[in-house]
């Protein structure tokens, strides 16, 4: 399998800690110490999550140097789509004018890419499809609750892509796909679906649980248990060493984490990416846009042994080692 084109887009408008000051009790200082983040994407009035995925999309057909129609299955991971029904991937085959192409949505939260690319990887392997432009996208500016300083500091919007096509190789040598939901209240929204209708809310309430909830301090436990023992068996399942690994990409949540996760393994520091202090945790579109950068950026070449590793909600966590 064969990533031919790569691309994302971030929304014009910057959010900066100082900005988020103004709005919510925080601080430059504590949100820079705790997540490393200093600035966020934040979607126009006129943008969402559709339009995002179709910026991302035409950035990484432009690479391919291919047509929409060449495109014969679209999957987009997000968790916050255009509407509830219907899925967004249909819309964003439309606009960019792919035909009336196979195309679907993944919810799997902040694991949504890696998700959608060991789905991909099936789908082209298989010979059942032969190009597959699979997108991360989300909007999180419009599902945060902006009083709560513990989830609205965090978040940032934007979207990234990848085209796929099979060319011979098996090189997804390694994955790892769980889930845990005894955990799913963890990170949620717990109003609006079909267990709590947005019309048995009281009208007259606040109704917080329409809005993004999550115990971080519980996620960040289990993002820093899961993640290493998740890398580890990639490692050994793909039968190779750590220092094999170029280039380490997992989900850009909080750089603690990432630290946390690089001190108990033997890959280079170096050797993990990260963007989170520009864009922040922007959910399904994280790994993609930190996949973009890294292909742009010159730092991933030909032969080398990519690990990306999404986690969260779900809760969910889901990589694979790909050799490039
Ligand atoms: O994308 C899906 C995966 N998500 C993650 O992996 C996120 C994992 N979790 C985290 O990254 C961290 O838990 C957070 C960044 C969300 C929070 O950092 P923390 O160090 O775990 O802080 P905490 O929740 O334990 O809160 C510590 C204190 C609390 O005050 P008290 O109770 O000690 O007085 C919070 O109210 O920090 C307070 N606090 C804030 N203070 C200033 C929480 N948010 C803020 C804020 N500004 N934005």
């Amino acid at each position: 399998m064969k990533i031919i084109g790569t691309g994302s887009y971030l929304p014009q408008r910057i959010m900066t800690n100082h900005d988020l000051e103004a709005i919510v009790d925080t601080s430059d200082e504590w949100i820079v110490k705790r997540t490393g983040i200093r600035e966020r994407h934040i979607a126009s009035k006129n943008e969402s999550t559709s339009d995002l995925a179709y910026a991302a999309a035409k950035n990484a057909l432009a690479m391919a140097g291919i047509s929409p129609t060449d495109i014969d299955m679209l999957i987009v991971a997000t968790s916050t789509p255009d509407y509830p029904i219907p899925a967004v991937a249909p819309i964003v085959a439309s606009k960019l004018g792919c035909g009336q192409i196979a195309a679907f949505d993944i919810n799997s939260v902040c694991s949504g890419f890696s998700v959608a690319i060991l789905n991909a990887y099936g789908m082209l392997r298989t010979g059942l499809y032969r190009t597959v432009l699979v997108i991360g996208a989300d909007t999180y500016s419009r599902i945060l609750n902006w009083t709560d300083r513990t989830s609205c500091c965090i978040f940032g919007d934007g979207a990234g892509a990848a085209i796929l096509q099979f060319d011979g190789r098996n090189n997804i040598i390694s994955h790892k796909f769980g889930t845990d939901g005894a955990r799913s209240n963890l990170i949620c929204i717990p109003a609006g679906g079909a267990k709590n209708p947005i019309h048995s809310l009281d009208p007259n309430g606040p109704n917080n649980d329409l809005f993004f909830q999550m115990d971080g301090r519980s996620v960040y436990e289990f993002s820093i248990d899961v993640v290493p023992k998740t890398i580890v068996q990639l490692i050994e399942d793909a039968k190779i060493q750590p220092s094999d690994i170029s280039a380490v990409l997992l989900h850009q949540a909080n750089i603690r984490i990432i630290d946390a996760i690089a001190k108990y393994l033997d890959i280079p520091r170096e050797r993990y990416l990260s963007n989170v202090d520009r864009v922040g945790n922007t959910s399904s579109a994280s790994l993609p846009i930190l996949l973009d950068e890294a292909v742009r950026g010159d730092k991933i070449h030909k032969g080398d042994k990519v690990m990306v590793i999404g986690f969260g909600g779900g809760l969910s966590w889901c990589g694979y080692v790909m050799e490039w």
